[in-house]
């Protein structure tokens, strides 16, 4: 099926890097939030994010004019999806929050809509099921910044149909990004490997073996990430990070995936990184 029309749900750090990605690949969108405070700041990073653009050369100011107007917002998800042809939610990452957001979106939408979910390790299959249309029902899982990060982990649940799955391929290359076919099992691919890494680096601080810093220094010089493992869980969040560990260790059931305690004990102290301000750093 052909996509003009998306609506995204939720106007937070995926939900609008996913905005802005559509929206400057020629998709009119619609951003859904609770209320007119979360918009306002949604529609300010992203005009921040796409002045920066500007300032780069990678756009123009034209370009981002043309961006920005094809972009519209709504506080309400009955209004905001009836006429959208993709749905993708970027809500709270809770089973519950989630269930119902798609349980209301099945009833608005037209019903040839394909739902999607940015989730990073709610089951897509779960949540397909609590709809009537679990054959238009997919993941795209995005990565943080949008905008700049070329992955978009596509995940088929168990019904998901092939027509569904093209379409979605498609459209992840649309809109500029390296779509990466999965399954549906915990944390799909990306956070299988990447939070245990980061589990085990937060174990290394535990332990004493080196100092936040160091063990930073030795993931980025010696094997040239971007960020070391704990600049990174700063940068997701640690309560973040805990859940999808929690994830891995009830749905695969290996104790490799226990959650470290210290990344407990930090979330429990409300030490969660940038969005606190303080994590394994200080912001
Ligand atoms: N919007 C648009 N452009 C942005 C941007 C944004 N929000 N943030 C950064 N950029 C651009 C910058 O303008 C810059 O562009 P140029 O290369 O043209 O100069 C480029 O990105 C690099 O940015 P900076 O120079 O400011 O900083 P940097 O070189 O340190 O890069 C980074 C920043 C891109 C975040 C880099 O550190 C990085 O790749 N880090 C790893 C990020 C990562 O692993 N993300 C995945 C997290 S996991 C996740 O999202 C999913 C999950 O399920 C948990």
């Amino acid at each position: 099926m052909s996509i003009t029309h998306i609506t995204v749900i939720g106007g937070g750090t995926m939900g609008n890097g996913i905005t802005h990605v559509a929206a400057q690949s020629g998709f009119t969108v619609t951003l859904v939030d609770v209320n007119d405070a979360a918009l306002e700041r949604a529609m300010k990073t992203i005009t921040s994010n796409l002045e920066r653009q500007v300032k780069k050369e990678t756009i123009s100011a034209d370009d981002m004019k043309a961006t920005l107007a094809r972009i519209s917002t709504s506080t309400s998800l009955e209004q905001g999806a009836s006429n959208a042809d993709l749905v993708i939610e970027a809500a709270s990452e809770r089973m519950e929050i989630k269930r119902q957001i798609f349980a209301t979106l099945d009833a608005v939408c037209k019903p040839t809509a394909i739902l999607a979910s940015n989730t990073s390790s709610i089951s897509i299959t779960e949540l397909a099921g609590g709809t009537k249309r679990a054959d238009k029902f997919i993941g795209m899982h995005f990565f943080n910044p949008v905008p700049v990060m070329k992955l978009c982990e596509i995940i088929r649940g168990l019904a998901t149909s092939d027509d569904t799955y093209a379409t979605i391929k498609a459209l992840a290359e649309t809109m500029g990004k390296v779509p990466v076919e999965v399954q549906d099992y915990p944390g799909f691919i990306s956070n299988r490997i990447l939070m245990p890494m980061i589990n085990e680096a937060v174990y290394c601080v535990m332990e004493g073996i080196a100092s936040v810093e160091d063990i930073d220094t030795v993931m980025k010089l010696g094997m040239a990430h971007p960020m070391g493992p704990l600049t990174l869980a700063d940068f997701i969040g640690l309560d973040v990070c805990l859940s999808i560990m929690e994830v891995l260790h009830n749905g695969l059931g290996d104790s490799k995936y226990r959650p470290c305690p210290l990344l407990r004990k930090m979330v429990a102290a409300g030490h969660l990184g940038r969005k606190s301000g303080k994590g394994f750093y200080a912001y």
